[in-house]
């Protein structure tokens, strides 16, 4: 059979190639599982179904679980995040050729429609010759919605109707469903039962796992490996450290020295917004809800007042919340001229594009894809990145590889842990034992030239913990 796929152009399948080549250097930790499970093939059996961003990143880690001998179907985890070269190069695969490609079916292109985007996660969960996947890698748990929402209308025996204030998306996935359950009353039940777990990449992803199984309604046991030290304390920093500015520049090119930049959010990824803002010499405002985080900000030396207070000084407005509404369109109204707004969080809520889209009177106009300007009634605009969706995906490449490295290692241990442990691992949601977080940086260490001090005997059983670690307690922070 031939390979199932849809991606934008096979023809840039050599340039993904080439990129990913110098991506695999950069990304020690993937190219060292490879080397420690290459002959093992611990995922034999597995089929996977990935739902997360496809980028050249993504192509190392793609490549890495099909090394360790899983088989593999992806979807993009957002509409504007695929680099189409990098699609292209994982369709035909590295003995493939573009006449005949013998890579890995991927459904995924930069500029999907929300029907199209659907449509992908669902091929990407159709197995040609089984009910589904046994595992699940997702990242924001759109894959795992979809399966979990079949399984419950299933059950029902209806899908609802969308209610009025339900977001397009929500229809677009109700429509899917009812579809679906008119063919089969029990394809999402066949399918969620073969799951063995999901592994789920995000925060955003995370609270969804968790909110499931506070409610009874999870299906299948999740690891966590967002909160992999080595995840979240890397990539939600460190990368949007590098890709929020990435993004900004390669939107707008608008100088980010000596402007007032807000900060909407300051956990992980919003301290490594503020870090980068204020590296290129922007000054930095944040806002929080948590006592905690807005002390951070203030000791690190950030104003940390509110949005409504200071939006009427700021020329870059940047969400990093995981929240909904966090800008609304009263704050746009009253944003300066040719004010700058985006969201590096996982979701397009953290703006209220349906609210700015129903200003009376409002004119959109695209500056090039991704880059609107938005005019209000009395003439001041705002430009919006990415029409509220991640910014450093869609405007830029995201993360670079580096980072990257340090959470698909966590991925790809989390898949060997769920698939080749499953009885370890009952229903819940869980993280990463400490000793593989420390392996994930250890694998990473003699890139950047790190020399780390060993522990005497004497110094361990002083400190009370073995001399090759874990080296800190669960509940320490980092
Ligand atoms: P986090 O939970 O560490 O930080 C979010 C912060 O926002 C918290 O401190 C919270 O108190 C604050 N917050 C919530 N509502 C707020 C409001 N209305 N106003 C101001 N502050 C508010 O989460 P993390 O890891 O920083 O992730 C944030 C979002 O970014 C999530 O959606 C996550 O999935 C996404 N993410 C995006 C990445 C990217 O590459 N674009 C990478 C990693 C995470």
């Amino acid at each position: 059979m031939s390979l199932d796929f849809k991606v934008a152009d096979l023809s840039l399948a050599d340039f993904g190639r080439r990129e990913i080549r110098l991506a695999e250097h950069e990304m020690p930790g993937l190219m060292a599982m490879r080397a420690e499970y290459g002959d093992s093939k611990p995922l034999t059996g597995a089929r996977i179904t990935g739902s997360l961003h496809m980028t050249v990143q993504t192509a190392v880690l793609i490549e890495t679980l099909v090394a360790l001998g899983a088989q593999v179907r992806w979807a993009s985890c957002n509409i504007f995040s695929t680099q189409d070269h990098a699609a292209a190069a994982i369709a035909v695969g590295p003995d493939g050729t573009v006449e005949a490609p013998a890579g890995v079916p991927v459904f995924a292109w930069k500029g999907e429609t929300l029907e199209e985007y659907w449509w992908c996660t669902e091929q990407a969960l159709t197995w040609p010759d089984a009910p589904g996947p046994n595992m699940i890698l997702d990242d924001g748990g759109d894959a795992t919605l979809l399966v979990h929402k079949g399984v419950e209308y299933e059950k029902a025996g209806v899908v609802p109707e969308p209610a009025d204030d339900d977001p397009e998306e929500w229809r677009v996935v109700l429509g899917l469903l009812k579809r679906s359950l008119a063919e089969s009353q029990s394809r999402w039940t066949a399918l969620a039962q073969e799951i063995k777990g999901v592994t789920e990449e995000t925060t955003t992803g995370v609270h969804r796992l968790y909110e499931m199984m506070r409610d009874g309604a999870l299906l299948f046991p999740g690891i966590n490996v967002n909160d992999s030290v080595t995840k979240s304390k890397f990539d939600n920093k460190y990368g949007c450290r590098h890709s929020l500015i990435d993004g900004i520049n390669r939107a707008t090119d608008v100088l980010i020295g000596g402007k007032v930049a807000v900060v909407c959010g300051y956990g992980d990824v919003g301290k490594g917004c503020a870090e980068s803002l204020r590296g290129q010499g922007a000054r930095v405002v944040v806002t929080e809800i948590d006592p905690i985080c807005a002390l951070q900000a203030a000791m690190d030396g950030y104003e940390v007042t509110t949005l409504d207070d200071v939006i009427e000084r700021a020329d870059i407005v940047i969400t990093a919340t995981g929240n909904r509404d966090v800008i609304t369109a009263d704050h746009l109204a009253r944003a300066k001229h040719q004010a700058i707004v985006g969201n590096i969080g996982h979701f397009d809520n953290e703006i209220d594009m349906a609210g700015l889209a129903a200003v009376p009177g409002i004119v959109r106009t695209e500056i090039k894809p991704q880059v609107h300007e938005w005019t209000f009634p009395d003439g001041h605009t705002v430009i919006v990145l990415s029409e509220g969706r991640l910014l450093n995906l869609g405007n830029a490449t995201g993360h670079p590889s580096f980072v990257m490295s340090n959470s698909f290692t966590n991925q790809v241990l989390a898949q060997i842990e769920l698939f080749t442990k499953t009885a370890d691992y009952p229903l819940g949601v869980y993280t990463l034992p400490k000793h593989l977080d420390e392996k994930v940086a250890r694998l990473h260490l003699d890139a950047l030239g790190v020399k780390l001090t060993q522990l005497t005997p004497a110094q361990a059983s002083y400190l009370g913990i073995p001399a090759e670690g874990p080296y800190k307690s669960e509940h320490y922070r980092y």
